[in-house]
């Protein structure tokens, strides 16, 4: 799937997010190493802290399914080239250390970045640390 094929997805699952307290609805696409894509939007909370970003949507479903391998995101907002929170860059590093983000406009213009260069020095658990070792 292409770029433009990717945000598309992410343009047409942007009207589903549930955002009545920052009326800021934001879609993201998510293409998997199978061919899949998974798409996410924005799920606000009256309980501050509680909500979820697209980015994140978008993944925890694609983890949900199964899926583990990831190649790109598309994300798309309001304004032109969405540019990914940096709680969702920590997010998706950790599953995707070698995504392709492309930030996107409602219009279809976009532009590509790594997650690596989107979150340089980027925090991880040593290996020994992490629960699969315990
Ligand atoms: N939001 C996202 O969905 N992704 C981001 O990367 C940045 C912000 C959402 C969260 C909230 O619902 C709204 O946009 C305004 O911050």
């Amino acid at each position: 799937m292409d770029d433009k094929d990717l945000l598309e997805a992410a343009i047409a699952v942007r009207k589903y997010a549930y955002c009545p307290y920052s009326h800021f609805p934001v879609g993201a696409a998510l293409l998997c190493d199978d061919g899949t894509v998974y798409c996410g939007v924005n799920v606000e909370n009256a309980v501050n802290g509680l909500s979820l970003c697209a980015e994140q949507v978008a993944l925890f479903t694609a983890i949900s399914a199964g899926k583990r391998k990831f190649v790109k995101m598309a994300v798309v907002c309001a304004s032109d080239y969405c540019r990914p929170c940096g709680a969702c860059r920590q997010v998706l590093y950790e599953h995707a250390p070698e995504l392709v983000i492309i930030m996107g406009s409602p219009t279809g213009k976009l532009i590509k970045r790594s997650i690596r260069d989107l979150l340089p020095d980027s925090f991880s658990l040593p290996r020994a640390m992490t629960t699969d070792n315990i």
